[in-house]
């Protein structure tokens, strides 16, 4: 094959990638991790910074605390990474 055609192939390759990639963007499911709550447990954390609010969470959410965290629960480094303050 002539090197002009290709590039032409390869172009075309490349634009059928990246409408791929935007559409699996676009079909992704919704994000599903549930955010803070806001309530009085949690309020004063919504201002604060991360670091400093993520030291208390685990007054509560420990084995005997008194909202234990779901056995399931993925590796719990950063809580508010995952779960969103909005
Ligand atoms: C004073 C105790 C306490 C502290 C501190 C605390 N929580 Fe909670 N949290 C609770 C209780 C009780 C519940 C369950 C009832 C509820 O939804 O408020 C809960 C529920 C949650 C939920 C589930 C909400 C839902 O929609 O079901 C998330 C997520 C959460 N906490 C994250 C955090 C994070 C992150 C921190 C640290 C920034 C934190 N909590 C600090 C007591 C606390
Ligand atoms: C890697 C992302 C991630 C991190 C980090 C994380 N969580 Fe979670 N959390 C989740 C997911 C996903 C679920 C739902 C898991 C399930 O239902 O088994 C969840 C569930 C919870 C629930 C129960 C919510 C309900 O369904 O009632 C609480 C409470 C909670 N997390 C608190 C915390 C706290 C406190 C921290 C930090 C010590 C933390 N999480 C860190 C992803 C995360």
């Amino acid at each position: 094959m002539q090197t002009r055609h290709k590039n032409i192939l390869y172009n075309l390759l490349f634009l059928v990638v990246c409408a791929g990639v935007l559409l699996f963007l676009l079909f992704a499911p919704p994000e599903t991790t549930k955010p803070l709550p806001h309530d009085q447990n949690h309020e004063r954390f919504m201002t604060m910074k991360k670091k400093e609010a993520e030291k208390s969470c685990e007054t509560c959410h420990f084995p005997k605390g008194e909202a234990p965290l779901p056995e399931t629960h993925p590796p719990k480094y950063r809580c508010l990474f995952c779960h969103k303050r909005k």
